[in-house]
């Protein structure tokens, strides 16, 4: 690859582990939590792990002989806080879904400290999902936890200081659905209730896997008011064969009585657990119509999609561009894709892409917005930025991409000291934001 160069960006490179407890407990695992924080004046905090769902897949035994040994505690967490991190309450976080949040910030040298798992005052147990969903218009958190021991799904929020709200059950989720993401729109929570689920007895009296695909079971969309109460407001919509791990967006139509989710969907699910390279997603919008219960589909893209992103200023609102990452095969990531999804049914909805050549993989895109306080900026005003290494020469770079432009140019190229290792999620952070911490 070459890329122009700029003098216009200095950045520091720094890796650090989140100090978990249940990395503490076992100093030799081979699971890892890192926090990669180049710092330009603000920060895009990447976490990558070597945990794969495959891996928690089959290594239920040794994690209940761990907890019957005493060696894991379940009253510190067992997670690494390596899927995902969130900004909330002037607070930025570490986020694994099997545990609670860790507390992390970013010193003036540019280092990353946990400061600590946070309960919100008693209010949070157990764990929180790693895909918490911040409306930006109202400031609230919007969030739930999955399990494997009823309710298999519990929904609750934040108000916009960060204060948690109370749990809302849902006893309606009969069988325990590894529900790892959801969408919000400006009304509606939306969760899908797939095919991969969780069998607690099965790891922790057989000593099998936690995690494995129920084949028997119609995948349902369930969609729950925003402030729902209790249980008995969700209403679940049978979706045959719509199976995301992931959802992008969603948004009200026709007065609220009508939603739109977009979501890549894991088809072929039986490879998910073991054999991701031949998982091939394909990104999907979804309409629900409220009224009539009638859902229709189609998909926007004919690649293998996932790790998608919008402009974060867009969560719950009607968007019109993705940045997805091509993979070839999943989980490695070839390029990223822009797609337009504006765009009508029965047809490629990509409008510029750029891969990142020969023997070149990256990680999750994400948007950043060039004039993110600007009301009246174009959505796609902004930049794509991703990590890609070079498996043919060992080199890691930092790409700012033109988000506007159609071949995704590179507007800068920063080369790491090092590799960063293929991950899950990132956050990019503003300096403004991390001055709260
Ligand atoms: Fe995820």
């Amino acid at each position: 690859m070459s890329y122009p160069t700029t003098s216009l960006l200095s950045m520091s490179f720094l890796l650090r582990h989140v100090k978990s407890y249940k990395d503490h407990s076992r100093l030799a695992s081979t699971v890892h939590t890192f926090v990669m924080a180049p710092t330009l004046s603000s920060s895009l905090v990447d976490l990558t792990t070597s945990l794969s769902l495959t891996a928690a897949a089959t290594s239920g035994a040794l994690f209940a002989i761990r907890i019957l040994s005493g060696e894991y505690n379940l009253a510190n967490g067992i997670g690494v806080a390596n899927t995902s991190l969130a900004f909330f309450g002037n607070r930025l976080y570490a986020l694994g879904e099997s545990d609670l949040p860790y507390s992390i910030r970013l010193t003036s040298t540019g280092d990353v400290q946990t400061l600590g798992r946070i309960d919100f005052d008693g209010k949070l147990v157990t764990s929180m999902t790693a895909h918490p969903k911040i409306d930006v218009e109202t400031g609230e958190i919007f969030a739930f936890r999955c399990g494997p021991v009823a309710p298999y799904l519990t929904y609750f929020y934040f108000d916009a200081k960060g204060n948690k709200k109370p749990d809302v059950p849902i006893f309606s989720m009969t069988r325990p659905s590894f529900t790892h993401d959801f969408a919000i729109t400006s009304k509606y929570a939306i969760f899908a209730d797939i095919q991969i689920g969780m069998n607690f007895m099965n790891m922790i009296i057989g000593g099998g896997s936690l995690v494995g695909v129920d084949s028997s079971k119609v995948p349902r969309i369930g969609v729950i008011p925003r402030y729902a109460k209790e249980d008995s407001e969700m209403r679940w919509f049978d979706v045959p064969g719509f199976n995301p791990m992931h959802a992008v967006n969603a948004w009200d139509e026709d007065d609220g009585n009508a939603i739109v989710m977009l979501a890549p969907n894991i088809l072929h699910v039986e490879h998910a657990l073991e054999r991701m390279e031949l998982i091939r997603a394909l990104v999907e919008k979804v309409r629900i119509d409220l009224r009539t219960g009638i859902v229709t589909r189609h998909p926007v893209s004919a690649r293998n999609l996932d790790f998608v992103v919008l402009n974060p200023s867009y969560v719950a609102k009607k968007n019109k561009y993705l940045y997805a990452g091509v993979g070839d095969p999943m989980p490695k990531i070839v390029g990223v894709v822009k797609l337009d999804v504006s765009n009508g049914e029965r047809q490629e909805h990509t409008v510029a892409n750029r891969m990142y050549g020969p023997g070149c993989f990256g990680g999750e895109p994400f948007f950043v917005a060039r004039e993110p306080e600007n009301p009246k900026a174009d959505e796609d005003d902004g930049y794509v930025v991703s990590y890609v290494h070079n498996e043919i020469t060992g080199e890691s770079r930092f790409l700012v991409m033109d988000a506007k432009s159609p071949t995704l140019d590179i507007v800068a190229a920063v080369k790491l000291p090092r590799r960063v290792p293929y991950g899950f999620h990132g956050l990019f952070v503003r300096e403004s934001d991390l001055n709260k911490l």
